[in-house]
């Protein structure tokens, strides 16, 4: 792996706030397997063979983990929530968009999935997720 997706992995790691809810908190570290697994796979050439199996991994996992996250905001009247649920619905979109792109014959889109999970990353892992653990966790949720 090269270093700047370490680095960009230790920050993640470093950024995202434990839950202690143990759904919520797995997630988030599957969320950084899969970004690492589309990192080496484009380091090694072989994201395009291996692009099927991983869009099925990413939307299988993200299915999940939205729902569960959402079950909980929800649980707990997360005021910012219908916002929250719409960053969620964004990013299966976008997800679905990539998949289209690649049965439509558009191989060159291993790239673009990457720079996408770092802005997921960046804007709602480690900035929406941590508000709503932070409201969670005021709210002694578990
Ligand atoms: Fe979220």
């Amino acid at each position: 792996m090269n270093a700047i997706i370490k680095e960009k992995i230790a920050h993640w790691k470093n950024k995202i706030k434990k839950t202690g809810i143990q759904s919520i908190d797995k997630h988030h570290l599957k969320f950084i397997d899969l970004y690492e697994h589309f990192s080496m796979m484009q380091e090694k050439k072989s994201c395009v063979e291996e692009i099927t199996s991983l869009f099925y991994k990413l939307s299988f996992h993200v299915e999940n983990y939205f729902l569960e996250e959402e079950i909980y905001l929800k649980q707990y009247n997360y005021p910012k929530l219908q916002e929250h649920q719409e960053a969620h619905n964004a990013f299966i979109q976008r997800i679905l968009y990539f998949q289209r792109e690649y049965q439509a014959g558009n191989t060159d889109i291993c790239f673009p999935i990457i720079e996408y999970l770092e802005e997921w990353f960046d804007e709602h892992i480690i900035q929406s997720d941590n508000e709503a653990v932070d409201f969670l966790l005021q709210h002694d949720a578990k």
